[in-house]
């Protein structure tokens, strides 16, 4: 039989200090109503003074090792998927080879926004399937809030994210199980609806003052452009990469949708006429915190007992680029 990427453990790590609505409605003008009507979100964590996004990646990636039974030095490969880094360069991996102790095994960054995490299994994926690497850690770590701006006029995004960090070990298996099937797209086209304008190397200087006191360094994006488009793309590449494994929505046992919104998932579970007991959601509790949601959501429900082994998962995402992409696996 084929050899597959199976994942051998899960782990993930969320900072203990909840934020709810109504302490940012302290800080600007929102509202716990407001925010609960358009996103379903009540909380999220937000990290301490002095925490990196590395130390996020190193607890999740830790939790991970201990559930496969592996100690770090066992690793072929790091993956990270991250685009709030502890700094532009080298990238965050390099900081959590460190953390972890190794001082050779290759480490990398992936950079697709909320769909880093599927593209990191798809990448971690290839290495495995071609014996180029036996053990891979893939993980999603983000830390959003010392990023966002907590005044009105950051308002439509800061209320939307949290920080956090999820992990998985990809390991060989001729057993069957394993990733069945991964699709992952972009469309440069619609970059800036969904964007950071600076800092960037595309300014003198990174950025100026001018560009400060525009806001130019706040997340922006066309809300509803975005919308709209996750409950188009998601729905499209799940069904996708289930067909092309001749399987249908009936054999899913568990569906895992990228946690950007909460809204957005219904829209897409009632698109698809997914069972409702099958979509696993916690954005009520944890905000979007990027291409850690779907590793973090995955090994929640695992800790849960919620999964058992040979069931069939699916982890759909969309985000900045504009990315999108699904992966089917037998756990
Ligand atoms: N609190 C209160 N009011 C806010 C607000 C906040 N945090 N943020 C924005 N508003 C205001 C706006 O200023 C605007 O006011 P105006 O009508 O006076 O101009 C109004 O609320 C916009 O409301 P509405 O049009 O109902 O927003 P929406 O239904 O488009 O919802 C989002 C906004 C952001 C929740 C929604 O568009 C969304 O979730 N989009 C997808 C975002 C996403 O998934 N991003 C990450 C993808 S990876």
């Amino acid at each position: 039989m084929a050899v597959r990427a199976k994942v051998l453990g899960t782990g993930s790590y969320l900072p203990p200090k909840v934020v709810t609505n109504d302490d940012l409605a302290q800080i600007m003008d929102t509202s716990d109503e407001w925010i609960q009507q358009r996103s379903g979100i009540k909380a999220r964590r937000f990290v301490d003074e002095g925490v990196v996004t590395s130390d996020l990646a190193f607890e999740a990636s830790k939790a991970a090792l201990a559930s496969a039974g592996l100690e770090a030095s066992d690793l072929d490969m790091i993956i990270v998927a991250t685009f709030t880094p502890d700094h532009f360069f080298p990238g965050l991996s390099s900081f959590l080879q460190r953390k972890l102790g190794l001082d050779a095994t290759p480490a990398m960054d992936l950079r697709c926004q909320c769909t880093g995490f599927v593209y990191a299994l798809q990448t971690a994926r290839a290495f495995v399937e071609s014996g180029i690497y036996q053990r891979v850690l893939v993980c999603g770590a983000e830390l959003h809030s010392r990023g966002l701006e907590f005044t009105d006029r950051g308002r439509d995004t800061a209320v939307l994210f949290g920080d956090g960090a999820g992990a998985l070990i990809l390991g060989p298996s001729e057993a069957g199980d394993g990733i069945l099937n991964c699709r992952v797209y972009a469309q440069g086209e619609h970059a800036e609806r969904l964007w950071m304008d600076a800092p960037g190397l595309a300014y003198q200087g990174l950025t100026n003052a001018q560009m400060i006191a525009e806001g130019r360094q706040v997340p922006s994006m066309d809300g509803r452009f975005v919308f709209k488009n996750a409950v188009a793309r998601m729905p499209e590449v799940l069904l996708e990469t289930l067909g092309e494994c001749s399987l249908g929505l009936d054999d899913v046992d568990h569906f895992l949708f990228h946690q950007a919104n909460l809204r957005i998932n219904e829209m897409v579970a009632r698109k698809l006429g997914a069972d409702p007991s099958k979509v696993h959601n916690n954005i009520q509790v944890t905000g979007n915190t990027s291409a850690a949601t779907l590793p973090i959501l995955f090994d929640q429900i695992i800790r849960e007992g919620l999964v058992a082994r040979g069931q069939l998962v699916t982890m759909t995402g969309f985000g900045s680029g504009f990315t999108w992409g699904s992966c089917v696996m037998r756990y």
